[in-house]
């Protein structure tokens, strides 16, 4: 009996103490079955701001497909701000831009579903978008309506002009307007990781910006990756820390945009390429659609990597896969080469992800600022 006690004691300090240390506290899902998998795709914002157009989105849906990368799992074509004009019609429904979106939306959704694309959208749960159009908060239900009415798969929602009313209240409503309209609509919050949104992400959305907008920079990188792997128990299957959409290819150096891909496949994290597809260079696209590390990103299993080792600037990462693979990352944050090891117990094959090189150690000569990825059998 006493040692039951004890047992029963100890048990409660280490729940206490997990509870302290801040792990994962679980929230009822979503529950719209969507986004097992972190979404894949493309979005405007990185490359174009402001500037968007139903051209630019038809001429980037053609360039997924000619690429190959749709058939790398990249099939959200994503429209970002500045897709409406600037007021509502008499009736209060939004409507795009006539000139920058002469055929408007539902026929654009029409042309990409042809391809075997799915379109996605943005809209903001506040009174303007960040770029100054109409926001949704207070329109919820028609909104979605017509987002629904015109075929969109997918909805980006900001955070700007929100009023000073509670995330969760904004967030929520338009979560309950799309279950209205019962089309299957992947939820994106964009809050930028305020109000420790990993904590209730799941419960509202399928994939929750983590912090402010990234920028395609090592330095932002690095930010956005610290941010979001200190709170990888929060994500999972249906419910993803998303660092933003992807850099590849905006000016940071091949050895940095590789170490972004591997950082967002070892995080479980969506991969929104936010290049200029229409002028993206072969080592961009190949690059992006590396069979090996989407494999790792996509894992049914669905667990976000964590830091194991982390040592004046050289981290290791690993990421256990549906099957009994592991994932691990070596990443060397530094301006100087490293040569860096990780030992896997049990480890029988190990083949690195970039190289192609196969072997039996997890080792390597790291380049600065970049990476080697390994998956072990
Ligand atoms: C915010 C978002 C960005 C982008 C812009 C558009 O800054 O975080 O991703 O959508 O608004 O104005």
């Amino acid at each position: 009996m006493a040692t039951v006690r004890r047992a029963c004691a100890l048990l409660l300090v280490l729940g206490a103490l997990t509870l302290l240390a801040g792990s994962a506290v679980p929230v009822p899902p979503l529950g719209n079955g969507l986004a097992r998998t972190p979404p894949m795709g493309w979005n405007d914002y990185n490359a174009f701001g402001l500037d968007v157009t139903e051209d630019l989105v038809r001429r980037s849906a053609d360039r997924l497909v000619s690429s190959g990368l749709r058939d790398a799992g990249y099939v959200y074509v994503n429209i970002d701000d500045a897709w409406m004009a600037p007021a509502r019609d008499a009736a209060g429904n939004l409507q795009a831009d006539p000139e920058r979106f002469p055929h408007g939306i539902g026929a654009l959704a029409d042309y990409v579903h042809g391809l075997g694309l799915k379109l996605g959208i943005y809209e903001d749960a506040g009174t303007k978008t960040c770029g100054g159009y109409p926001g949704s908060f207070g329109h919820e239900e028609q909104d979605a309506r017509r987002f629904a009415g015109w075929g969109v798969d997918y909805l980006k929602y900001d955070t700007c002009y929100d009023g000073g009313v509670p995330a969760r209240e904004r967030y929520g409503a338009m979560r309950d307007a799309l279950a209205a309209t019962g089309r299957p609509i992947v939820y994106s919050i964009c809050n930028w990781g305020a109000d420790r949104v990993w904590a209730w992400g799941s419960g509202y959305g399928n994939l929750w910006r983590t912090t402010p907008d990234i920028r395609p920079t090592f330095a932002s990188l690095l930010d956005v990756f610290h941010a979001t792997v200190r709170v990888s128990g929060y994500a999972g299957p249906g419910g993803w820390n998303d660092p933003d959409m992807l850099e590849v290819g905006n000016g940071m150096t091949r050895t940095e945009d590789r170490a972004e891909l591997s950082l967002w496949a070892m995080l479980a994290a969506p991969l929104i390429t936010g290049a200029d597809l229409t002028t993206a260079s072969g080592a961009t696209l190949a690059d992006l659609a590396n069979p090996a590390v989407v494999a790792v990103d996509q894992d049914p299993l669905g667990r976000p990597a964590t830091v194991v080792s982390s040592r004046a600037g050289l981290d290791v990462l690993t990421r256990p896969l549906a099957g009994g693979d592991v994932a691990v990352l070596l990443f060397n944050e530094t301006g100087a080469a490293a040569d860096m090891a990780w030992t896997v117990p049990g480890a029988t094959a190990v083949h690195e992800l970039w190289t192609g090189a196969t072997g039996t150690a997890v080792t390597a000569r790291v380049p600065a600022h970049g990476v080697a990825m390994f998956r072990v059998a």
